[in-house]
């Protein structure tokens, strides 16, 4: 028998919070969930719901849709597996939290997505600090349904293995490239902007500020801008990058990005809320609320 799936978290230590990495690949063990954790699913499903009508983007709610997802219970791994295999081929895997950057890659390159089985506490409904049950399958798992977005996925964990090897900078590159597109990306539509991010559409107060605020930058996609560019992870964003389209995702991100990473090496990076001469602005942010320091 296999061991019991275990939740692990940041843990507090002398130097603060520090995320734990765990690699153990698990059996969703969803008969342990506990009506408690049903009704935390059941809370933020509704919530977000609600909030994501004219906000995200159309296939998003429609790929929830697809996958029978609801607020009654928590969805089951299996059941959602039927769908996505037979879609676009991904499938999804038990993770008890966050993995080490190399095992994320490999699991994206091979079509895997990784799900962090357990949901958060009912006092964590608007915010943690890692991603739970909730973040991984509302936010990252409707879009695996597009077939040139779970392209880009995997094409994103096969570079992402070529760049370990490359230098840790490459990775911090890569990582803004990530950060900016499939957790907090924009996405320009007929009808207005549009949030297609997983780390905005899981938050209550980002999926209004993200499109709403007149706060931060919401600036046009390029690739090396985006790679340049430092983040928040204690704050909402400074800055927002759009895209047109899913394919122009995919296609500037086609080339082979060894020569780039040597170039960016040689290139200072911008601060997270920096506006620059060559940017397409959809709009320049007010800057109000911002902190001075902390962008990573
Ligand atoms: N084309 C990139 C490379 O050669 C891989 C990649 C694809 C990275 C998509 C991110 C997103 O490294
Ligand atoms: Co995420």
């Amino acid at each position: 028998m296999q061991p019991a799936a275990q939740k692990v978290e940041h843990q507090l230590t002398d130097k603060g919070y520090v995320p734990v990495y765990t690699t153990r690949v698990i059996e969703q063990p969803w008969a342990s969930y506990t009506a408690a954790d049903h009704q935390t699913w059941a809370t933020l499903f509704q919530r977000q719901r609600e909030l994501l009508v004219g906000r995200a983007a159309r296939e998003f709610v429609d790929n929830q849709q697809r996958f029978g997802m609801s607020a009654d219970a928590i969805p089951k791994f299996d059941e959602l597996n039927r769908v996505l295999r037979a879609a676009t081929g991904w499938e999804l895997i038990g993770v008890e939290g966050l993995l080490p950057e190399l095992t994320f890659f490999e699991h994206l390159a091979a079509r895997r997505f990784p799900v962090t089985w357990w949901i958060r506490k009912p006092e964590q409904l608007d915010y943690l600090s890692e991603p739970d049950l909730f973040h991984d399958l509302f936010g990252h798992v409707p879009l695996l349904l597009n077939p040139v977005f779970a392209d880009y996925m995997q094409a994103y964990g096969a570079g992402g293995v070529k760049a370990a090897a490359i230098a840790p900078e490459a990775l911090v590159n890569l990582t803004r490239l990530y950060w900016y597109t499939v957790e907090f990306g924009l996405i320009n539509t007929d009808e207005g902007l549009r949030i297609y991010g997983a780390g905005i559409v899981s938050s209550k107060g980002e999926s209004i500020y993200s499109l709403e605020s007149a706060a931060p930058n919401r600036i046009g996609f390029d690739l090396e801008r985006v790679m340049r560019t430092r983040y928040r992870i204690d704050t909402y964003q400074k800055t927002y990058f759009v895209i047109d389209s899913y394919e122009q995702l995919m296609e500037a991100t086609r080339p082979d990005f060894t020569p780039l990473y040597a170039r960016l090496a040689q290139q200072p990076s911008h601060a997270a809320g920096d506006v620059l001469a060559c940017d397409k602005v959809f709009q320049r942010g007010s800057g109000e609320g911002w902190l001075d320091d902390g962008d990573v």
